[in-house]
This record gives structure tokens, sequence and C-alpha cells, in this order.
């Protein structure tokens, strides 16, 4: 499992929230890959991983455009790329192929690792300078 720390922390608390939320899910992928495949589970989890990108990226997008945040394009396109990647994990997972499984884990992963502690962190001066604690 993995546990929030530092870190993972872009020292904002409206988004820190978020991102606890989205290891919160990681961390249920990892629960249904020890239970087994159980299929139900896996949509939930998938539907759930869907839900939580056009919320949270809207929410940060809505701040950069409302910030003026000069890298918005290249976010955003990073954030698109997400959303295309989990809807095709979504039909693979509902045309019955549970094996991507692992392959799902080690994208959120990476995602944590390459946006969260990395793009997400670019924009913090930027969010800070604007207000946002
Ligand atoms: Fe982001």
């Amino acid at each position: 499992m993995i546990e929030w720390n530092g870190e993972h922390s872009v020292g904002i608390s409206v988004i820190d929230e978020k991102h606890k939320e989205f290891i919160d899910i990681i961390n249920k992928v990892i629960v249904a890959k020890q239970h087994d495949n159980n299929p139900e589970k896996i949509e939930e989890v998938l539907r759930e991983i869907i839900d939580y990108a056009w919320n949270h990226f809207r929410d940060e997008e809505s701040y950069m455009v409302e910030f003026c945040y000069p890298e918005y394009q290249y976010h955003k396109e990073e954030h698109l790329d997400f959303v295309h990647r989990a809807n095709s994990y979504f039909k693979i997972v509902t045309s019955g192929n549970y094996q991507i499984l692992n392959e799902i884990l080690e994208y959120l992963k990476r995602w944590l690792v390459n946006h969260i502690q990395g793009t997400d962190q670019k924009y913090v001066e930027c969010f800070r300078k604007n207000g946002l604690k």
C-alpha cells in the first residue's frame, strides 16, 4: 500500500486533499489485485479513476486559467493523456481482460511520481502567488 508523505505534497491544502484521494484509489487497485481480480471491483475502481480525473483536472485547470498559468497548455495535455489512458483501460477491462490490472497499477504509480511530484509542483509558485493555500 502507498502512504501519503511529504514528497507528494504541493503545499496547497485544497490540492493535497485531492491528491490524497488519488493515493486512496491506487490502494484500491492494489486491493482489487490482491482479491483475485474481482471483475465488479475492478470496474468500480476504474469508474472511480475516470470520475476522479474529470473532477480534479477540471479544478486544477480552472485555477490555471484564472491565474494565467503560462504552462497551462502543456499541463492540460498531460491530463488529457491520463483521461484517454483511463478510458481505454476501462474498455479493456469491460471487454473481460482483467490481466491489465498490473499495467494500470504501474501507470498510476508512474503518474504519482511524474505528474503529482513533477508537473504539478511547477504551478505551486503561481498558485500561491495568487492566494491559494
Ligand atoms: Fe495536474
